[in-house]
């Protein structure tokens, strides 16, 4: 068994500062995307507060599949261009949501989110992994600062895959 860390950060960049360094201890030695994507995602969401969502969408060379998450049950297939995870991945950009009602075509898979984040996930030669997509229940609940702590945590997450 594995056993993370108890954080306890002063803030946001000390929390993914911890964060990364455990990603890159639970990752370490394993290569399997899921296995790395699932405990990825039990990691983040047993350390970060207010958030009621987290997850992979891995790319199948035509739309974005549903990979491992935590939360409640999610949409399965999201094509690129469509809602925020089909935004990300067609532009490759990071999107930070502040109101997800105020986006256009955001994909409602609970109801509770307001705010959301989802980082593109690239392979090093450019090619489309997925997404990691983070919602929240508060409005506004992700900055400059979530998003380039979660930047880290894919960098790390990438790289485990070799
Ligand atoms: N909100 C996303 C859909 C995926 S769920 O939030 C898990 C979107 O609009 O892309």
């Amino acid at each position: 068994m594995f056993q993370t860390a108890r954080i306890a950060a002063a803030g946001k960049p000390e929390l993914y500062a911890a964060l990364a360094q455990q990603a890159e201890h639970l990752l370490a030695g394993e290569r399997d995307r899921v296995a790395n994507a699932a405990n990825f995602a039990a990691l983040v969401w047993q350390h970060l507060p207010a958030i009621n969502w987290c997850g992979f969408y891995f790319f199948d060379g035509r739309e974005l599949v549903v990979g491992p998450f935590q939360g409640k049950p999610a949409c399965i297939r999201i094509a690129l261009g469509r809602g925020v995870c089909g935004t990300a991945a067609a532009t490759r950009t990071t999107q930070v949501v502040a109101d997800v009602d105020a986006f256009p075509g955001h994909i409602a898979c609970d109801g509770d989110s307001r705010s959301e984040i989802v980082v593109p996930l690239l392979h090093a030669d450019g090619r489309l992994f997925g997404v990691w997509d983070v919602d929240s229940p508060e409005r506004a609940r992700f900055d400059a600062d979530d998003q380039a702590g979660m930047q880290r945590l894919c960098a790390v997450f990438m790289a485990s895959l070799g």
